[in-house]
């Protein structure tokens, strides 16, 4: 079957989210994380996500934005910064305006002008991902952001996933499915969707039961993927 449908994980695949701790690193005001800041931006992401996983699990759920901002208050303790008010504050407000990775809006519209159906599918609430998409500038070539809010359970829980099918009325086998996140990924292809895990860092595959259909280094490559 063809791919119809191009579905992107948010934070990590389109957004960097170490983008928030590196600029507030470059400003003097917050100078504070100028050495530590790859460290600060590591746990905040790696809490968030347990947050995340955990409150699925444990029937506890809540806003992305709850957890991204528990996940950095713990990144602040651990790293020294505990109580920096001025620069909780600041990363948060950068954690809304997230750049886009360089290649995602040619990306992106190479996919539209092949009249493939593209959407985002992320643990982030719907106005995380307006706030990210508008400041990116890639609305345009986005026909639909799934948030988990919809379902009332994080990722990788089935039933996020099925937003996508219900959205775009398209088989599991229509879909490729690109998140930088390789536990994602490999749930993803569990589900049944084609996938693929974005490596940037070069990191070890996930030790799970499901293994991505497709490695890439950067997003480039995703329309050939998709059939183009
Ligand atoms: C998301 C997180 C998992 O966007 O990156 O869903």
């Amino acid at each position: 079957m063809p791919i119809t449908t191009c579905i992107f994980d948010a934070y990590g695949t389109l957004f960097d989210v170490a983008a928030a701790a590196r600029q507030a690193a470059s400003e003097p005001e917050y100078a504070a994380i100028k050495d530590d800041w790859p460290q600060l931006a590591e746990h905040w992401r790696l809490k968030q996500l347990q947050y995340s996983w955990l409150r699925a699990v444990a029937d506890a759920h809540c806003d992305f934005w709850q957890v991204t901002q528990e996940g950095l208050d713990w990144a602040l303790e651990k790293t020294g910064h505990h109580g920096d008010t001025a620069l909780r504050e600041r990363l948060l407000q950068l954690y809304w305006e997230l750049g886009a990775y360089p290649e995602v809006p040619a990306m992106l519209q190479t996919l539209k002008a092949a009249g493939l159906n593209t959407g985002i599918l992320s643990n982030g609430s719907p106005a995380m991902l307006r706030g990210a998409v508008d400041s990116a500038g890639i609305d345009g070539v986005l026909d639909a952001l799934l948030s988990v809010q919809s379902v009332g359970i994080f990722k990788p829980d089935a039933r996020v996933y099925d937003l996508v099918g219900a959205e775009f009325s398209c088989a599991k086998e229509d879909v490729l499915f690109v998140s930088s996140n390789g536990w994602d990924a490999a749930a993803a292809t569990g589900y049944g969707f084609t996938t693929v895990w974005v490596n940037r860092a070069g990191d070890p595959m996930d030790r799970l039961p499901w293994t991505p259909a497709h490695t890439l280094s950067d997003l480039t490559g995703i329309p050939k993927l998709a059939g183009i």
